[in-house]
């Protein structure tokens, strides 16, 4: 199987497109990483406590028929690997219940959906954006999201669009030239599900 690949990145990564077929693969590892955000600062990644890392799994496979889709609806996903000739060993991945997953080397991920509706399909959305934390800080979203948008503008998109909790990521977005639309109060709860959250909802013309 012929892998698609953007050269190493100034961040010291190469990113590859997932298919269905690697996201089987891949999605233990991004589970992973996925859990070792959950809960930091009370921040929420779509779950509350308590979860499993089947549903953590599920998250990413669900887009699997998504990401062979041509027209309206398809979805393009990158992960971000560490090339093995740049000989930094990757620190070892283990999941929700301590298991040790393959592709410790994967340190990063992010989706791109184009727009369903015929009036809209100039439009495409950021979904999932995660780095693992141990690697944060490398330029390594910088580069996912710079590829993100070559792409969506390659496709035929316009105007990127995403949301995000307020006071966190909305300022890495805004680094990249991301501008804030605004807010909506009480949008999504915390974790231990006790407080619910502001979003900030965000564009990027392209
Ligand atoms: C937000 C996140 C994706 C950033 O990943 P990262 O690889 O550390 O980001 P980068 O190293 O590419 O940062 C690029 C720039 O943004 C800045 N930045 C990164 N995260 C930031 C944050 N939370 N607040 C403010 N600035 C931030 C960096 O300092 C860097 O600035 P510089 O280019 O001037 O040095 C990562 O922290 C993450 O996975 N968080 C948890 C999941 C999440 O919140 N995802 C986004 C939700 S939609």
């Amino acid at each position: 199987m012929t892998v698609p690949v953007v050269p190493k990145s100034r961040a010291g990564v190469m990113l590859e497109r997932v298919t269905p077929e690697t996201l089987e693969l891949y999605a233990p590892r991004l589970a992973a990483i996925t859990s070792g955000h959950i809960g930091k600062d009370n921040r929420s990644i779509n779950f509350l406590h308590p979860y499993t890392s089947a549903q953590s799994i599920e998250l990413f496979t669900r887009v699997a028929p998504t990401l062979t889709l041509t027209g309206p609806g398809r979805v393009v996903m990158w992960v971000a690997r560490l090339p093995a000739e740049a000989g930094e060993e990757a620190l070892e991945s283990r999941d929700l219940d301590g298991n040790e997953t393959a592709f410790p080397d994967i340190v990063g991920t992010v989706q791109l959906a184009f727009h369903v509706a015929p009036n809209g399909q100039f439009r495409s959305e950021v979904r999932k954006l995660i780095v693992d934390d141990r690697y944060q800080g490398r330029g390594i979203a910088r580069v996912l999201m710079e590829t993100l948008e070559r792409e969506a503008k390659a496709g035929g998109s316009t105007l990127c669009l995403l949301d995000t909790e307020a006071g966190y990521a909305e300022h890495f977005y805004s680094k990249l030239g991301w501008t804030l639309s605004g807010y909506v109060p009480k949008y999504a709860l915390t974790p231990d599900g006790k407080e619910k959250r502001d979003a900030a909802f965000m564009y990027k013309e392209l």
